[in-house]
């Protein structure tokens, strides 16, 4: 079994993208990538999400800007300021942070950022062009980018394989289907519809499993086959005393009896989860370039 470490692999990332900035600002000194993030209201898991967020934008030399907005935020105001970063010329990338308080319609919000600086990708127009067969979206979503680049820095065939996601969501599941799918892959969807015998057929047949449903062991070594390759986007929390915070983070999938019969797997924590920070860089910088037309 061959370990994906993906957080190997998104610091490799992360240095070429701080290596490109320091080279495209050698000849453009004006060059100055910048992403706001919108945050609305105070849960700690969001807080923790945005400082590694601009934690890691600074790191690469990117600006980073938070603009912070109490729960009580009406949703006019947020649009209007949303419109304002989209006419903001030195704005690149607009990142509302989810999940927002009950009284705001997180769709509008989300397709109030305009397509070329939605670096989250969630807006319709960018999910449009995932799934149109011709289009080729501005933006991808950022856990399906990262799973998608892990995959192929090792060297993992996606066309002509046959290939189980578990889940459905807008987030990670659909568009990740969809994007194998448009890679040459067979796709099959897994999602709480399936029947366990659908679950158990599928799953055993499947050169590759993404799964991205946030169930503790929901694939597990009597599921997959020999050689199968694994992406476990998963987080789930489980009671562990011997933590300091009385839990610990796993996955989807039960790695030990797993990785007795993949041929690759990725753990949880250090696996999909640096990925998807990276991916937020990637798409800023992409979004850059374009602006800057470098
Ligand atoms: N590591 C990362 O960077 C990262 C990023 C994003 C998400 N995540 C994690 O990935 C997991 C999924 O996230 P999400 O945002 O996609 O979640 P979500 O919106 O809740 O979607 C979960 C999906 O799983 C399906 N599902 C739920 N229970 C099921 C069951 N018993 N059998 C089969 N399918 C089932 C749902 O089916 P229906 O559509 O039929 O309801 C849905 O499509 C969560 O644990 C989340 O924390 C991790």
């Amino acid at each position: 079994m061959t370990l994906i470490n993906g957080k190997a692999i998104s610091t490799e990332l992360r240095q070429s993208i701080k290596d490109e900035i320091f080279e495209i600002k050698k000849s453009h000194p004006d060059f100055l990538p910048k992403l706001v993030i919108v945050q609305v209201g105070e849960r700690p898991d969001s807080s923790t999400y945005v400082r590694m967020k601009l934690k890691s934008c600074k790191e690469v030399g990117i600006e980073g800007e938070l603009l912070k907005f109490n729960s009580e935020v009406g949703q006019d105001e947020l649009v209007e300021k949303l419109h304002q970063l989209n006419d903001d010329t030195s704005v690149h990338g607009i990142l509302v942070q989810l999940p927002l308080p009950g009284h705001i319609d997180e769709e509008l919000i989300t397709n109030s950022v305009k397509q070329s600086k939605d670096v989250d990708g969630f807006s319709q127009l960018n999910m449009a062009a995932i799934f149109k067969r011709s289009a080729v979206p501005l933006q991808i979503p950022c856990t399906p980018k990262g799973i998608l680049f892990m995959l192929d820095h090792e060297k993992v065939q996606i066309q002509g394989r046959t290939v189980v996601v578990c889940g459905r969501s807008d987030i990670v599941g659909g568009p990740m289907a969809k994007l194998l799918e448009k890679r040459g892959a067979t796709v099959t969807i897994i999602h709480s519809k399936s029947t366990p015998e659908q679950k158990r057929f599928f799953l055993s047949h499947a050169d590759i499993i993404v799964s991205a449903v946030g169930r503790v062991n929901f694939v597990t070594a009597d599921d997959v086959r020999p050689g199968v390759v694994i992406i476990d986007v998963g987080t789930n929390f489980v009671p562990d005393s011997t933590k300091k915070s009385g839990h610990r983070l796993v996955g989807d999938v039960d790695f030990d009896s797993c990785k007795e019969k993949a041929s690759k797997i990725t753990p949880v924590p250090g696996g999909v989860g640096p990925m998807t920070v990276v991916m937020v860089l990637h798409n800023l910088i992409e979004a850059a370039k374009r602006e800057y037309s470098y």
